[in-house]
């Protein structure tokens, strides 16, 4: 049995005066039954971790392939668990296309979250050009299969299917097409890693919103969301919190 996953990705979003959010939530959603992970800057980590307490797990958006160095702007995964961080996402379509992250690197900083001790959150997802003409599967199959370490397993990995243009939008893709992409990752998962791909958990993420979420959870092999711009509120994220613990 897989336990789901709420994750929220705040982006570049969020001052101190924002957790206050994150203290409402806390209060509202003290004991979930799903996990609960809140990725913000960099710069609040070790606030929102100490806010936290045991209700939810912080992670961070980026995380550097490398321990440490001379790398202007970047944090490695030794800091993120420094500052209190469990989890770091990488291959963020949003980094894929400003900062032309590949597969290749996207795997590197897997490796180095998970030999930091950290659990990946993995990210892939076609655009909406590839969709159109018809190339979804391959090209999710093609990032699986170049960005996840050989060493993922069930504990240290999670995958997020994020499709390119459901991103900020306001537009998901029809729930067949969700379970279409989910079963399709949940066999490749299988085939590579076995009982290991079996355990591992599968976001969906793209404009998961309230009044969105129950519908996108109760379809094959999607076990929780990875949720932007509605993560930022104590209301919608824990309205979505709640979603999830009923489905
Ligand atoms: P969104 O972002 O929920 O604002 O569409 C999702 C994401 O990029 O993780």
């Amino acid at each position: 049995m897989r336990t789901k996953l709420a994750a929220g990705n705040w982006k570049m979003n969020g001052l101190k005066a924002d957790l206050a959010e994150v203290e409402t939530l806390v209060a509202n959603h003290p004991a979930p039954l799903c996990d609960v992970l809140l990725c913000p800057p960099a710069t609040l980590i070790s606030a929102m971790a100490q806010i936290a307490g045991a209700s939810l797990d912080v992670g961070a958006q980026d995380c550097h392939m490398k321990g440490s160095g001379a790398h202007t702007g970047d944090i490695s995964a030794a800091m993120i668990a420094d500052a209190g961080g469990s989890h770091a996402i990488v291959g963020h379509s949003e980094r894929r296309a400003d900062h032309h992250e590949s597969d290749v690197l996207v795997r590197a900083k897997a490796e180095a979250a998970i030999e930091g001790g950290l659990i990946a959150v993995v990210c892939v997802g076609e655009t909406e050009a590839q969709r159109d003409a018809g190339e979804t599967l391959t090209i999710i199959g093609n990032q699986l299969k170049g960005s996840l370490p050989d060493h993922a397993t069930a504990a240290n990995c999670v995958v997020a299917y994020e499709p390119v243009w459901a991103i900020g939008t306001g537009r998901t893709p029809m729930l067949e097409q969700i379970a279409e992409v989910h079963d399709f990752m949940r066999n490749a998962l299988v085939k590579r890693f076995g009982a290991e791909g079996d355990g591992m958990r599968l976001l969906y993420g793209g404009s998961v919103k309230p009044s969105n979420a129950t519908e996108i959870f109760a379809v094959s092999n999607v076990d929780g969301a990875l949720v932007g711009g509605a993560s930022l509120k104590a209301a919608d994220f824990g309205a979505i919190i709640a979603a999830l613990d009923a489905a």
